[in-house]
């Protein structure tokens, strides 16, 4: 158990705000501290803040549900989930991690972009990783794509981590290609990005990847994947499926720019 913070939701003027947008006020010491949602590297930093925003005010359920589905579709196949290999990407403070561990993995492989995720995870749950990484998947050293490349992970597992300015499209690519052919691939995203009125290269990158050759969906889901500072419902699709082949940069061209 973290020790629990003062976290203040604005009163007013949130309506309207884009997800990236939403901020809370931290009453740690005499000025309170303005944060955003996506300021991750100042939440992480104090024990127990995103924990207690996301999943106990929020009440974020997405990690579970996304466990969940991938181990239905597992079983579906006559597979076994704890002889998975897991590419946890976008992995945190390991919310997920955990919740993987709780199925039981053969293999739990972290990356995030940013250290202040390992530091968290190594700090509050430092068992749940057999290798933790921060990098940047659109820049990537051969050596570094060579080291996690060598776990051979056959699941790749994106929560709460795809739009929204968190992993680009070209991020999300390089991870799935380092995925075994027929390995499984689990992810959540917002309802609206699969609105074709959304133009975004990222929305359409993802509707055109469900509906592709390189994936064979397994489960499709929208649920409700947390509150929003107003008390409103968030849903989203939990997606979950096998790759079949690698994505081809002919197709990741079509979405940039
Ligand atoms: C909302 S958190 C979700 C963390 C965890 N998956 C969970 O469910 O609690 C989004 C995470 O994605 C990470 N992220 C954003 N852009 C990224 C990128 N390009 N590559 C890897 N991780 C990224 C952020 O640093 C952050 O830790």
């Amino acid at each position: 158990m973290f020790k629990r913070h003062r976290i203040q939701f604005p009163k007013s003027g949130v309506e309207g705000l884009n997800q990236d947008e939403a901020y809370f006020y931290l009453h740690e010491n005499e000025v309170p501290q303005k944060l955003r949602f996506h300021d991750y590297d100042k939440i992480y930093e104090v024990q127990g803040l995103y924990e207690q925003l996301f999943y106990d005010r929020l009440k974020c359920v997405s990690p579970a549900k996304v466990a969940d589905i991938l181990a239905s579709s597992v079983l579906q196949s006559r597979e076994q989930f704890s002889e998975l290999r897991v590419l946890d990407f976008g992995a945190g403070n390991g919310m997920m991690g955990e919740e993987l561990k709780k199925h039981g993995v053969s293999r739990l492989v972290g990356v995030d972009i940013i250290p202040e995720a390992f530091n968290a995870t190594i700090r509050d749950r430092p068992e749940v990783y057999d290798a933790y990484y921060v990098a940047d998947f659109t820049q990537l050293y051969d050596e570094q794509k060579e080291e996690i490349a060598s776990w051979q992970c056959d699941c790749m597992v994106t929560v709460a981590a795809l739009g929204f300015g968190d992993i680009p499209t070209k991020a999300f690519i390089e991870a799935f290609n380092m995925i075994k052919n027929q390995g499984w691939i689990a992810f959540n995203i917002k309802e609206t990005f699969f609105d074709n009125s959304d133009e975004s290269g990222f929305s359409k990158m993802i509707r055109e990847l469900i509906f592709s050759e390189y994936l064979e969906v397994y489960h499709i889901e929208r649920y409700k994947h947390r509150l929003s500072v107003d008390g409103e419902p968030l849903y989203y699709f939990a997606i979950v499926g096998r790759k079949n082949v690698n994505v081809p940069d002919s197709f990741l061209t079509k979405f940039e720019g």
